[in-house]
């Protein structure tokens, strides 16, 4: 059974000898959960990915306790990167570089290229400085599914193979770090992020792109992610209630997301207030995603926030988790 620890600085040195010892341990970070193994064991590294059930060309990130070490493990760092890792770091910004030779390819996924990053949460740091080494770290929830942000999603998704779970409460930012591809001279935003486009071009100095759904092997570019079990559907705001109401009369059990009170009544209708503020809400957007399968529903209803500043990133999370189903 998975074991929830208070991060106590003893509980930190004891996760740190599970990582040593080729265990995986989650872990609180400012984005979501990480679930972690020692990123230079190839044995702890195909444990995490048969733990999330992630295909194995699926990269996952690096992650160190400081930006004096990147240079151990990115094979070039340009100025423009250098900018980026001093500005936001330690932050909710990975940065893919090409890949050093400390980086083993299943790390990788078999990628030239590596994503590095170093987290600003106190026990994700405190736990990398114990360790003394980097911690490979995708999301803790399982391939395709919703982020974790508190440690007892972790345990409802990896109940069994993750021998501790660091409780540091609920994660600050929500979303999962934004993703800056640094490793040509195109910078390109991967992934939106609490790290928002705009203070990216503001640092650089000059507009930053944001990819299209290029590399499949970025999981979070697939279409479907982040997805919770009931069908997600993206409706403007002027007309939540009339599609409610049209769902709830076939017969469908409905969620309505809304910043706003309510007025649906109808017994088939369950209305979930989430916050009208965009850093509360991508706070708690996952966990309201966790909740709308606990109502139970058919469908939920949710209104796209205007795409800039984190709205983007809300916007990128909740499109996918309103993406086509199927083969993630
Ligand atoms: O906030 C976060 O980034 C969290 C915390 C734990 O740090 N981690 C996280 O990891 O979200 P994961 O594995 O769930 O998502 C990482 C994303 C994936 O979509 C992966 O494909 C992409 O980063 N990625 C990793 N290395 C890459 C690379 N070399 N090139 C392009 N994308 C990469
Ligand atoms: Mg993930």
């Amino acid at each position: 059974m998975s074991n929830i620890v208070p991060a106590t600085p003893e509980a930190v040195q004891q996760a740190a000898r599970v990582l040593r010892r080729g265990g995986l341990v989650a872990f609180p970070t400012e984005t979501v959960y990480g679930l972690g193994a020692d990123a230079e064991n190839p044995a702890a590294v195909l444990a995490m990915f048969a733990a999330k059930g992630r295909p194995a060309d699926h990269p996952v990130i690096v992650h160190l306790a400081s930006a004096a070490l990147l240079d151990d493990f990115a094979a070039t760092v340009s100025p423009a990167a250098r900018t980026l890792a001093s500005t936001f770091w330690p932050g909710p910004l990975t940065l893919v570089f090409q890949r050093g030779p400390r980086v083993s390819e299943l790390v990788t996924g078999g990628l030239a290229t590596v994503g590095l990053r170093v987290p600003s949460h106190p026990v994700a740091n405190a736990l990398l400085r114990e360790f003394h080494g980097p911690i490979a770290a995708p999301s803790a929830n399982r391939f395709g599914r919703v982020s974790a942000t508190r440690p007892e999603h972790v345990a409802r998704e990896l109940s069994g193979s993750v021998e501790l779970i660091l409780d540091g409460g609920g994660c600050t930012v929500g979303l999962e770090s934004t993703i800056v591809d640094v490793s040509t001279d195109r910078i390109a935003v991967l992934r939106p992020g609490a790290v928002t486009r705009e203070q990216l071009a503001q640092a650089l100095g000059q507009p930053v792109e944001l990819a299209g759904v290029s590399s499949p092997r970025v999981s979070g570019s697939l279409p479907s992610h982040y997805a919770p079990r009931a069908r997600v559907e993206l409706v403007p705001r002027h007309e939540m209630a009339a599609r409610a109401r049209q769902l709830a009369a076939g017969g469908c059990p409905v969620a309505v997301l809304t910043p706003e009170p309510s007025q649906l009544q109808e017994p088939q209708i369950h209305v979930l207030r989430i916050p009208a503020a965009w850093p509360e809400l991508a706070q708690s957007l996952y966990a309201v995603l966790r909740a709308v399968d606990e109502i139970p529903c058919d469908v939920a209803l949710i209104s796209l926030p205007e795409e800039h500043g984190l709205g983007a990133a809300i916007a990128d999370r909740l499109r996918r988790a309103a993406g086509p189903r199927g083969n993630p």
